[in-house]
């Protein structure tokens, strides 16, 4: 019998050949980042998102005791989106000094200083049509009025004590605005990481109704990049990186694991994945109906986007690994 054909099985044989071979480590603790929903109606908020299961819109109180017990099992990083009492056409409680987010940053550094708090920083939440920009009575986006807002945005969290700004917007010129902004004010030191390449997703539903930012009237789509664009991607991520982005975002992440190995090659930052809201809520969904196991597809999703090129992984997931003391 002819045995010159590839015996791939050789070291697929036990565990022990398995992991020595394994060529995508399994995840870190230092992989994994988790979105919070810090809500400013009341301190003591604690309501579950109904499109994402084990998911919560959180008062600052809840806040602190939800990353308490994320803590003491390994948390390393919180990416913070803030639900403000009163949004207007100028989302003015984005960079108010006492705005949510900014006095959900100083409460966790007090109590965590080695916790990374990363704040996203957009204005849709703010805004009382929802969307990510200043809009004129037409309903236009403007893009070069929105950069000032944005920039203050970001100062305003990092006044505040945020350790990494986060602008998920996608107008054009933001992260060299926020650069810019940030150096005037002394903070030459603080990293800015970029939702550089923002697709406008069906995926993100359920954040829009945990967040209250889905756009009143019209969608994103002139703003966040058209889902069948890949070398579009790749010109966003190098923009990005030329105006001073330390890090990048790809989002979604399971549906566009081309363009996280894309985007990986071009450029040398340090490179997250954003799992939304929408893989979330998929996943928990089939899971709860039984179809699927839950716990190995989300562990095999999330061990696929690293191999596809992602350095870190933003996941509502994140604490429910940890749980499992799966990541070390
Ligand atoms: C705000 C923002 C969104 C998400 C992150 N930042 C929503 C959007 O752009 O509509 C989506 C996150 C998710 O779906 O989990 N610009
Ligand atoms: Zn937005």
């Amino acid at each position: 019998m002819n045995t010159r054909f590839h015996r791939g099985r050789r070291l697929r044989q036990t565990p022990a050949l398995r992991a020595l071979t394994r060529e995508t480590a399994s995840l870190l603790t230092e992989d994994l980042i988790m979105p919070y929903f810090v809500d400013e109606a009341d301190a003591h908020l604690r309501r579950e998102i109904p499109s994402m299961p084990g998911q919560f819109r959180l008062g600052i109180d809840q806040l602190e005791g939800q990353i308490g017990e994320a803590v003491d099992l390994g948390l390393r990083a919180v990416l913070l989106f803030g639900i403000p009492r009163i949004k207007d056409e100028r989302a003015s409680a984005a960079y108010d000094e006492n705005g949510i987010v900014q006095q959900a940053v100083r409460r966790i550094k007090r109590i965590w200083p080695y916790l990374i708090v990363i704040t996203d920083v957009c204005l849709c939440e703010y805004m009382i049509h929802g969307h990510c920009g200043v809009l004129t009575p037409e309903g236009t986006i403007l893009n070069d009025a929105t950069l000032p807002l944005l920039a203050g945005t970001a100062v305003s969290h990092a006044l505040a004590g945020a350790d990494i700004v986060a602008p998920s917007d996608m107008m054009d010129g933001r992260i060299a605005a926020i650069r810019a902004a940030l150096d005037d004010n002394g903070l030459h030191e603080l990293p800015v990481m970029s939702y550089a390449v923002k697709f406008a997703s069906a995926l993100y539903g359920p954040f829009r109704e945990a967040a209250d930012s889905a756009p009143a009237a019209g969608d994103r789509k002139s703003y966040q990049m058209d889902p069948g664009n890949a070398r579009e991607a790749l010109i966003e991520a190098r923009a990005d990186v030329d105006e001073g982005a330390d890090m990048l975002i790809v989002k979604p992440a399971s549906h566009y694991s081309d363009i996280l190995y894309r985007v990986r090659k071009a450029v040398d930052v340090p490179l997250c994945a954003y799992q939304v809201s929408g893989e979330y809520a998929m996943i928990r969904a089939a899971g709860q109906k039984g179809w699927i196991d839950e716990n190995a597809v989300m562990l095999e999703t999330l061990l696929g986007l690293k191999r596809a090129g992602a350095d870190r992984l933003i996941t509502y997931f994140t604490e429910t690994v940890l749980k499992q003391r799966l990541a070390r």
